[in-house]
Order: C-alpha cells, then structure tokens, then sequence
C-alpha cells in the first residue's frame, strides 16, 4: 500500500454559512470512496508552516473582506510564505469563497501570493457570492472531492 497522502484545508469561517461550505469541502474530501488520504482541517491563525510543510495538496478558505482575503488568512501567508517559499513550489492548491456580493478582490489577492510561492491551481475557485444556494455547498463537496481523489490517483 503507497503511504498516506496530506490534504490540509485551512479555512476561515465566521459565519454559519461560510461553516457550511467548509464542512463541504471536509465531507467531500473525505468522501468514503477515496482511499489513504489524511484530511486535515485548520483555521487560518492555527495554521503555520509545519502544516503546510506536511501536506501535499491545500485548500483555501475565506470571506471577502474590503476587497480582499480575510485578515486571518493573509496573517497566514505572511507566516509562511518566506518558510514554505523554497519546498513547496509546485504544490496543488484549490480555493473557495464567499463573498456578499462580489468575490474577484479576494481571488485576485490570493492568486498573487500564491503565484509568487508558485502553487498550481488544480480545479476552478468557487466562488460562492451573493444569496446562499445550496449549489454552493454541493460545489465545494465536488471540491473537496477533486483534490483528494486527484491526490489519491496521483493525478497532482
Ligand atoms: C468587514 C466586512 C467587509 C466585507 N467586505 C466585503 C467585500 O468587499 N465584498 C463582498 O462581496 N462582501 C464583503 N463582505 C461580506 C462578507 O463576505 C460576508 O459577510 C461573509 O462572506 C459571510 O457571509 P454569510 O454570513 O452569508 O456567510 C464583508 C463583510 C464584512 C464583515
């Protein structure tokens, strides 16, 4: 059996919807047809370089905030980038958002650092803007399922 592959989700989630995407993107991961994937799941100010040192694939979590990433979120690139900046290039990342109506300020923000830590995108942000729908907990399920069963194959 090939060992055990990381998937860390570190999410930031004030509100009972944004919890909700997140417990998606955890369910889905951890859908019982995917096989010898260890899911992690860590807040943004709980999260440092360790943990992402010790996975192989992330996803992302947050609320757009003014425009941008959440402030917990980016404290956690600004605690990483520089120790994770050497041995994590490459590394298969995902990202969801909910926004109150828009979303783009906060993708952008985080396409920027994750472009200078060269991250690679393995699956299309969702972005979960406006009124809540349920297809937004469905497509973070999916999302959660892709990268781990991307990670499972080998695919990443
Ligand atoms: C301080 C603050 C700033 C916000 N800025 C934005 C923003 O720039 N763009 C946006 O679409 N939503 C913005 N929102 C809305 C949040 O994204 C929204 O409250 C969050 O995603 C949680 O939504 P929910 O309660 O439906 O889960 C902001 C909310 C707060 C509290």
């Amino acid at each position: 059996m090939s060992p055990a592959r990381h998937l860390l989700i570190v999410s930031h989630a004030p509100s009972a919807n944004t919890r909700a995407l997140t417990e998606s993107v955890v369910r889905g991961a951890s859908h019982p047809d995917i096989d010898g994937i260890v899911v992690r799941l860590l807040a943004p100010l709980e999260a440092g370089p360790p943990d992402v040192l010790w996975s192989h694939g992330l996803i992302l979590g947050t609320t757009e905030n003014f425009g941008y990433m959440s402030g917990a979120l980016k404290d956690f690139f600004d605690r990483i980038y520089y120790p994770c900046l050497e041995s994590t290039q490459g590394r298969p990342y995902a990202l969801f958002i909910r926004a109150g109506n828009d979303g783009t300020g906060a993708r952008t923000s985080i396409e920027r650092i994750v472009t200078g830590l060269r991250w690679r995108a393995v699956a299309p942000p969702v972005i979960a803007a406006g009124p809540f729908q349920a297809a937004y907990v469905e497509q973070c399920e999916e999302l959660g399922m892709t990268l781990a069963a991307g990670l499972e194959a080998g695919i990443f």
